[in-house]
């Protein structure tokens, strides 16, 4: 738990850094969302249109900010920045009226949003996917001069028996 304000990226990628085909994930992994759904709960997520209309429905029990660049849009339950600026703007002034004990905000994807949040990022919460699907929608590439891992599971094994393993990776500079 953190006391200060933390950004962190969340996102699970195949071993080629694949997220998605862009319409949805190429994969399911109960515990992962199980995961998800504990590491960001009564916290703000930063997320892109398509990810957000991917989900069909705002996450219970957090901010859904959404960028776009669609001016007139607004759709129920969505909290609409149009920069990444003021995306994290929205999400302080949330934590400040609405957060409880832990000040973390989460870059929610899809790539269009990794690539413009991760600059932003201290932390990234990474499941990895022993899969490598063909796709151009990925997770920028994690330098390791700039993060460090900070902690990483055993292999697990998924229902469908896709073998995955969570990583946490800090900013070294
Ligand atoms: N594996 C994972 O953990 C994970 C997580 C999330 C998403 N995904 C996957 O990622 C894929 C979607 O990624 P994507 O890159 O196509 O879409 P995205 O990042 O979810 O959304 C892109 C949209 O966000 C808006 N946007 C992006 N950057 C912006 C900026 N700087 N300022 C204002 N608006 C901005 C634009 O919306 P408008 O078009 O409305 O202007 C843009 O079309 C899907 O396959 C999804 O399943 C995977």
């Amino acid at each position: 738990m953190h006391s200060e304000l933390v950004i962190s990226a969340i996102v699970a990628t195949a071993k080629n850094r694949v997220i998605g085909d862009g319409h949805s994930l190429l994969w399911k992994i109960s515990e992962d969302f199980r995961r998800l759904k504990e590491i960001t709960m009564g916290c703000p997520l930063i997320m892109g249109r398509k990810t957000w209309d991917s989900l069909g429905r705002p996450l219970p029990g957090r901010a859904n900010i959404v960028l776009t660049r669609k001016t007139k849009w607004a759709e129920e339950g969505a909290i609409k920045a149009t920069s990444i600026e003021e995306a994290l703007e929205l999400a302080k002034n949330w934590l400040n009226h609405f957060g409880e004990t832990k000040k973390e905000i989460f870059i929610f994807g899809g790539m269009e949003v990794y690539k413009v949040g991760i600059h932003f990022c201290n932390f990234i919460y990474l499941t990895e996917v022993d899969v490598k699907p063909l796709s151009k929608f990925k997770f920028p590439k994690i330098d390791k001069d700039e993060w460090k891992i900070i902690s990483k599971s055993e292999q697990k094994i998924s229902e469908d028996d896709l073998k995955y393993k969570f990583i946490t990776y800090q900013r070294v500079k």
